[in-house]
């Protein structure tokens, strides 16, 4: 856990403090992002915590240790740090640079060799082809991961990421992020992650720290900054589609036990009782289960209305429009709007019947507040 308690950073020359009175708290295991225009603090905060910066005044205590107590060689040398710029040495290849932590630390070599083909074998560079060659000699997106391998080569508990995936094209910047939230889930550190980017904030964070002139606006999860922003600051920085964002970081599963809705029915179900189902329906269709709960279709008003069969195995077709209750309200949508429905099934990976989700259910969603 990072903590954070009045910490303010005076600059000489400085009208204004760079940060100001500021708290924060960072919960183990979360990454908390900081996000905020350029000059806001973020980069100050960040260097505050593993000591380039000594703050003007406040307290910072990470895993309850009093931070400005430590040695500061070695506070840095158990904190990740992927700095601004990538900041990789030029003269050195990139197994060197990688290795910069483990050497200080004084590792034996077959250890730290080892660690470092892991790493970069972790952050998609073959070790073969890259151990020998120099930062020149790779492209931004490259350079990004070693500096993210760099960052995580002795596996430290806490990792300071300033800006990591800046200095590449959007698609290489996606692709990074996705590996990095993947890598995160397996080792889950404790991450103080700075962007200027909202739309990246909200990607990655677990937490959103909005920074303003030294100053923190607004902390929130991700959701509640698009539901409920705090002022106007925070409004314009994330923006229009505020709703669409929304959408896509809810899973399924978080709003299935909240809809009330009549149904399944089961194949063997009198017809009868599987019209009044129907009609009570807001979707004028029932989803049919077996005995023991796997999906099998549905029955629509229309077709029980052609009145051609007795049972229900007579009635019942397939539906297209299924989906598991991992993906987002927003793959929900696509897969509506694709099918030209206003609703989809929700099953389990071995088709067990979950409930359905319908445009109604996304519109009581967005009109939410949190
Ligand atoms: N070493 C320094 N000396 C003087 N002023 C600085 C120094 N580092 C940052 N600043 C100033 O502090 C403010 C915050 O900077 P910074 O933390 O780098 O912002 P951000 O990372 O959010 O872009 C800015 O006004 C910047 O010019
Ligand atoms: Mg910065």
């Amino acid at each position: 856990m990072i903590k954070l308690e009045g910490i303010t950073k005076k600059f000489p020359g400085l009208k204004t403090p760079a940060v100001d009175n500021l708290d924060l708290e960072v919960k183990e295991g979360d990454v908390c992002v900081l996000v905020g225009p350029s000059g806001c603090g973020k980069t100050t905060t960040m260097k505050m915590i593993n000591r380039i910066h000594e703050p003007t005044s406040g307290h910072i205590y990470v895993n309850g240790k009093n931070v400005l107590k430590m040695n500061p060689i070695k506070l840095r040398l158990d904190i990740g740090y992927v700095i601004q710029e990538i900041g990789l040495f030029p003269h050195q290849t990139i197994e060197e640079n990688v290795a910069t932590v483990p050497n200080e630390k004084k590792w034996p070599r077959e250890k730290t060799k080892q660690q470092v083909d892991e790493m970069l074998t972790l952050v998609g560079l073959d070790p073969k082809i890259y151990c020998r060659r120099y930062p020149s000699a790779l492209s931004g997106g490259q350079r990004q991961r070693v500096g993210v391998a760099r960052a995580m080569v002795t596996n430290p508990p806490i990792m300071l990421m300033d800006e990591p995936f800046g200095a590449v094209d959007p698609i290489t910047r996606a692709r990074l992020q996705n590996e990095f939230l993947r890598i995160q889930e397996r080792v889950s550190k404790t991450i103080v992650f700075v962007t200027h980017d909202i739309d990246e904030a909200i990607k990655m964070g677990d937490a959103i720290a909005v920074m303003r002139e030294g100053k923190i606006v607004q902390y929130a999860t991700p959701n509640e900054l698009l539901s409920s922003p705090a002022n106007e600051f925070v409004a314009n920085l994330v923006g229009r589609n505020r709703s669409i964002k929304r959408l896509h970081l809810i899973r399924i599963r978080e709003i299935l036990n909240g809809i009330a809705r009549p149904g399944p029915a089961t194949l063997d179900m009198p017809l009868d009782d599987i019209r009044k189902q129907i009609e009570k329906s807001d979707i004028r269709a029932v989803m049919i289960v077996d005995h023991d709960n796997k999906f099998k279709g549905i029955i629509g008003m229309n077709e029980l209305k052609k009145n051609t069969g007795e049972t229900a195995a007579d009635y019942i077709h397939e539906l297209n429009q299924l989906i598991t209750e991992d993906a987002t309200l927003n793959d929900a949508l696509s897969v509506m709007l694709e099918c030209g429905e206003g609703y989809v099934a929700v099953v389990s990976e071995n088709d067990q019947y979950r409930g359905i989700i319908t445009l109604g259910d996304l519109l009581n969603v967005v009109k939410e507040e949190a």
